[in-house]
């Protein structure tokens, strides 16, 4: 797994910038749902689960942080820092955010509806799905 950006395309003027991202043609999915990360502290960390399905697209809107990735081979730590580019989360990544500046805003873009089954909570669960599917 190597992380995968999608970069937007930025339409900017002397009035600020507009970023348009389309269902189907900025993401390689359908959306089906938004949801977005305010108020975040410092010190926080957000996430710690994988999905078993679910794909999503994170946008930091504003402000930093850094997304720990993991899918249980390989591990990253990159940072969010662009509101013109999309860190593709696929299925089975294990992730954390944390390192949270001041004022960040996350935007998370998902395939799917909320659906609490689809979570990995627990870190040894998560291991063992991917140590079976990479056998
Ligand atoms: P969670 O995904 O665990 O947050 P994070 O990964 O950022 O730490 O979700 C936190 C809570 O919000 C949890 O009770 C589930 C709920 N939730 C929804 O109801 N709908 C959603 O779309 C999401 C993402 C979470």
């Amino acid at each position: 797994m190597t992380p995968q950006w999608i970069t937007f395309s930025p339409r900017g003027d002397e009035r600020g910038v507009l970023v348009a991202i389309e269902s189907d043609h900025d993401i390689p999915f359908t959306l089906k749902r938004v949801y977005t990360l305010t108020g975040l502290l410092p010190g926080g960390v957000r996430g710690g689960h994988a999905h078993k399905r679910l794909r999503q697209v994170i946008v930091c809107l504003a402000g930093s942080c850094v997304i720990d990735l993991d899918d249980g081979e390989q591990t990253f730590s990159v940072p969010l820092d662009d509101p013109a580019s999309g860190l593709v989360l696929e299925p089975m990544i294990w992730h954390e955010m944390r390192e949270f500046s001041a004022g960040c805003v996350l935007m998370v873009l998902a395939s799917d509806h909320y659906d609490e089954a689809d979570y990995i909570r627990d870190r040894a669960a998560f291991m063992k799905c991917a140590k079976t599917a990479s056998a």
